[in-house]
């Protein structure tokens, strides 16, 4: 079965939008095994939109030559020979978001297409869908097709949340789905983005996770989706959040060239562990107040603290600081469940730092600087 944890890789889209070609995605499959991405999880190589321009008249839509000279297969050997799996893109109207071709009613000549070229992935767009179409039919019908070619292609559906897409996704037998627009490289997008699905994560679950859209990290203004940048620090707060929201990972940067701090985020071993828990639980908002109080809901102050419940009895604690001061985030543990007379206390370890807190059985402190993000791993004990 596919996507029983998010499904984890490198799309062309964020930094390089048109501007792609077979040396680019050939050089990005060599650095995702040279720089360790692809040990650490990484192993899908997506070609976004703008690889063709026409449909043939004999119905075949051609990759744009001056592109990708030698075909698609070409490029589908040389990733599956570096040991990576191949992604590519359509769009579930007749043209896609940049004005390519789109399958809409050549789905299932399409798919056989995708499966004759070896792809392991599919990205399915939305746009320029003809007005009466049905949202869910249109992705259906690709997922038909998909399973007709015989060929496991994971299909990763991309229609930003309209039509309840979490409500409906699921059944077509998608394995991923995003859930919101277009991201921007800038903390705003990425906390607008997050705040927006904390009530969807009932919707993600092995086999079709929200998908919160590529990352930007290690992007730093340049390119495609550039508006502004981030520091490490912010980039850190989004991949921690993706992972643990169990977001697929889809790398937006130019891996070719990354800051080492960008390469140790990717592959922070203690962030990586969360979308890979087997309980793949949503994190639950705690609150930022005494029980009985009447202060602000947490998700209004951008002062927010997360719980996840892993396997093994433990709990990924997480305290996020949205805002642009450095805050002291407050958790109350009641809200978590935990009563002061239950003879327990929770023992609270930073997964950055290894710093282990003083035993805690009611609320803890803690101070989290602008835009970052603290997260404990942290277990039951007895007091
Ligand atoms: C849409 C998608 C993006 C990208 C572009 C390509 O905007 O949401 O992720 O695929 O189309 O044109």
């Amino acid at each position: 079965m596919l996507s029983m944890t998010p499904p984890m890789g490198w799309n062309s889209w964020n930094t390089f939008g048109n501007r792609i070609n077979e040396q680019l995605i050939m050089e990005t499959a060599d650095a995702m095994v040279s720089t360790g991405l692809h040990a650490a999880g990484y192993e899908y190589v997506v070609i976004d939109d703008c690889w063709s321009k026409m449909r043939r008249e004999n119905g075949k839509i051609v990759a744009d030559p001056e592109k990708f000279p030698h075909g698609m297969k070409y490029v589908a050997d040389y990733i599956h020979s570096k040991g990576l799996k191949f992604g590519m893109y359509s769009c579930a109207g007749v043209q896609t978001c940049y004005g390519a071709p789109g399958s809409f009613d050549h789905e299932f000549e399409d798919a056989q297409m995708f499966a004759d070229f070896g792809v392991d992935f599919l990205k399915y767009d939305f746009c320029n869908k003809p007005a009466t179409a049905h949202g869910p039919t249109l992705y259906n019908r690709m997922a038909m097709a998909l399973r007709a070619t015989g060929r496991d292609i994971l299909f990763s559906a991309c229609n930003w949340g309209s039509d309840n897409v979490g409500e409906w996704i699921r059944s077509t037998g998608a394995h991923m789905y995003r859930s919101t627009g277009d991201i921007k490289d800038n903390f705003v997008s990425c906390t607008d983005i997050l705040l927006s699905q904390i009530k969807n994560f009932c919707y993600s679950a092995p086999g079709c996770w929200n998908d919160m859209d590529m990352l930007t990290v290690g992007m730093y203004g340049a390119g495609n989706v550039a508006f502004g940048g981030c520091t490490d620090e912010e980039y850190r707060t989004q991949f921690a959040l993706w992972c643990l929201f169990q977001s697929p990972l889809m790398i937006g940067c130019d891996v070719r060239n990354m800051s080492p701090e960008t390469l140790a985020i990717l592959t922070d071993p203690e962030l990586l562990r969360l979308p890979r828990d087997p309980e793949a639980r949503p994190p639950f908002v705690v609150t930022d107040r005494n029980f009985w109080d009447n202060s602000p809901n947490p998700e209004s102050t951008g002062r927010i603290t997360f719980c996840k419940v892993l396997a093994d009895n433990e709990y990924a604690i997480a305290c996020v600081n949205f805002t642009d001061q450095d805050a002291v985030i407050t958790p109350h543990f009641f809200d978590m469940g935990l009563t002061s007379h239950s003879g327990y206390a929770l023992e609270m370890t930073d997964i950055r730092s290894g710093e282990v807190l003083p035993l805690c059985d009611d609320f803890v402190q803690i101070p989290v600087p602008t835009h970052a993000i603290r997260i404990f791993r942290s277990k039951l004990v007895r007091v």
